[in-house]
């Protein structure tokens, strides 16, 4: 792969989900690519772990640990990193979880909905909210909001994770209209499915059919899915926003 060393030289990267899966390979790919990096997740210990790794790579990053459901948790967390680096850049928002699969909605429990509620969705309000505040102060930003091809055709069987993810797609496309002259640019992208720990516990049956729709037969790997965000967040895409960004091996038709 090509890195660009200066491409985020005097940035500072806000990533959630970070300590694992897609958010901790944008974090590797940004920090090396000159960003600082602040990180939220609500695994401590992994979180610390991921810190610790990025910091032996010489990269420049502050582990917090926010629940992202958890509004006083992201103002605080946030208001901490503007302390720390006085501005946020970018903002990465990887934090979710898949919730129930292959469970038709008669089974699915209300809580479990509510539950995915708060974390994929409120949570993706939550931060794009608190984060825009501080770069509006700027007049700068590029935020991503990792939303899912189950936003866009709806999974079977995961009826609150397709909802959710749907609802983010609403927020990119309503976001980017509101920003577009601010000099912010905010995007989404829809990955179908990533070699990463979230699909660990996806039923096989599940996975298979998720896998047999990727023309190019297999799973993404993260570094795919950190190379393609680095350049939507990057300065030089500037001309794209409230867009919903593909990497689906061929999936996606639209
Ligand atoms: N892996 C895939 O196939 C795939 C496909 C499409 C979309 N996505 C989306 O990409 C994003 C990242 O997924 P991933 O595959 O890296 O998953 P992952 O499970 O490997 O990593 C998710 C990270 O988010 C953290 N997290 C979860 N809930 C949180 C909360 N409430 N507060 C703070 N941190 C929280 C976890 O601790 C974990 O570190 C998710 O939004 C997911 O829906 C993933």
């Amino acid at each position: 792969m090509t890195f660009f060393p200066n491409r985020f030289k005097n940035r500072v990267a806000l990533i959630s989900g970070a300590a694992d899966g897609l958010g901790k390979a944008i974090a590797h790919r940004l920090g090396t690519e000159g960003a600082s990096l602040a990180l939220f997740d609500w695994n401590e210990e992994k979180l610390q772990k991921t810190c610790e790794e990025l910091l032996s790579k010489n990269i420049s990053a502050k582990a917090y640990t926010v629940d992202v459901s958890v509004e006083e948790q992201v103002i605080e967390g946030i208001n901490q990193v503007e302390k720390d680096f006085h501005k946020m850049d970018v903002l990465v928002h990887s934090a979710g979880i898949v919730g129930p699969t292959s469970t038709k909605i008669t089974s699915y429990s209300t809580e479990e909905f509510d539950r995915i509620y708060a974390i994929n969705l409120r949570g993706t309000f939550l931060m794009t909210k608190y984060t825009l505040q501080k770069m509006e102060q700027k007049q700068y930003g590029r935020v991503l909001l990792i939303a899912s091809m189950a936003g866009k055709e709806g999974n079977p069987g995961m009826i609150g994770y397709s909802a959710m993810k749907a609802g983010v797609i609403g927020i990119v496309k309503a976001l980017g209209k509101e920003y577009a002259t601010a000099g912010i640019a905010v995007n989404g992208l829809a990955p179908a499915v990533i070699r990463t720990a979230m699909n660990a516990d996806t039923a096989p049956d599940q996975l298979a059919f998720m896998t047999a729709k990727i023309p190019m037969g297999r799973l993404g790997e993260p570094e795919e899915v950190a190379a393609m965000s680095s350049f939507i967040v990057s300065e030089e895409n500037s001309f794209s926003t409230g867009f919903l960004y593909d990497i689906s091996g061929g999936r996606a038709t639209y």
